[in-house]
C-alpha cells in the first residue's frame, strides 16, 4: 500500500467525560453520496477508535501540506497531542478540529463499527463539511514519506 499515495487526515474525538483522543489516518475512503458516508480503518487498540465508539461521533481533519507537525504528532506515543496544537470544537457535534493544519474538516456521526481482523473499519455519516478557503494545499503520504501537491501532469505525461 506504500506505493498508493493518499491524502493524510487526524481523526479526532471527544468522549462525553472529555477524553480527548487523535489519529494520523490514511486509511480513509469515500463511500456513499446519499447519506454522505465514509469510513476510517484504526487498529483496534488504538485509543483513538475506542474514543469513537463511546463518543458516537468524531471529526475528521484533512491535513494542508503546512500540516506536517500535525500529522507527525499524531502517529506518535505522545500523551499531550492535544496540549501542543491549536483546536477549537467543530460548530455542530463539538469534536477536536485542528483549525491550524486542516484545509478541511469533516464533522461525522458514527453509524456503525465493523472488526475486521486487527482493525476497526468505522463508518460515518457526515454532518457539517468546514472548509479554509485559501488553505494551502492538500497534504500527500506515499512510498512512506510526506509530499506536496504536484503539479498537474500535461498531456505528454
Ligand atoms: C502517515 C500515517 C498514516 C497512518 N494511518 C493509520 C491508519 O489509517 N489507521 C491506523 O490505525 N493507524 C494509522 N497510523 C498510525 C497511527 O497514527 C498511530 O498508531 C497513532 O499513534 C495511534 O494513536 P491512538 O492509539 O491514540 O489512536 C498512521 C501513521 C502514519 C504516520
Amino acid at each position: 500500500m506504500s506505493t498508493f499515495p493518499s491524502g493524510v487526515a487526524v481523526v479526532t474525538s471527544q468522549d462525553q467525560q472529555g477524553a480527548l483522543r487523535g489519529s494520523t489516518c490514511t486509511s480513509l475512503c469515500s463511500v456513499s453520496l446519499r447519506p454522505p458516508i465514509l469510513l476510517v480503518s484504526l487498529h483496534l487498540r488504538s485509543g483513538t477508535l475506542a474514543t469513537i465508539r463511546r463518543a458516537g461521533s468524531f471529526a475528521v481533519n484533512f491535513l494542508h501540506s503546512r500540516g506536517r507537525y500535525a500529522a507527525e504528532l499524531f502517529s506518535t506515543a505522545v500523551a499531550d497531542r492535544f496540549r501542543r496544537i491549536e483546536w477549537e470544537r467543530t460548530p455542530n457535534l463539538s469534536q477536536p478540529w485542528l483549525v491550524r493544519d486542516a484545509h478541511a474538516t469533516a464533522e461525522c456521526r458514527l453509524t456503525e463499527t465493523v472488526e475486521v481482523a486487527d482493525h476497526g473499519v468505522v463508518f460515518g455519516v457526515v454532518r457539517e463539511v468546514l472548509t479554509v478557503r485559501g488553505a494551502p494545499a492538500p497534504l500527500l503520504y506515499g512510498q512512506r514519506e510526506y509530499r506536496r501537491w504536484p503539479e498537474a501532469l500535461t498531456a505528454e505525461g
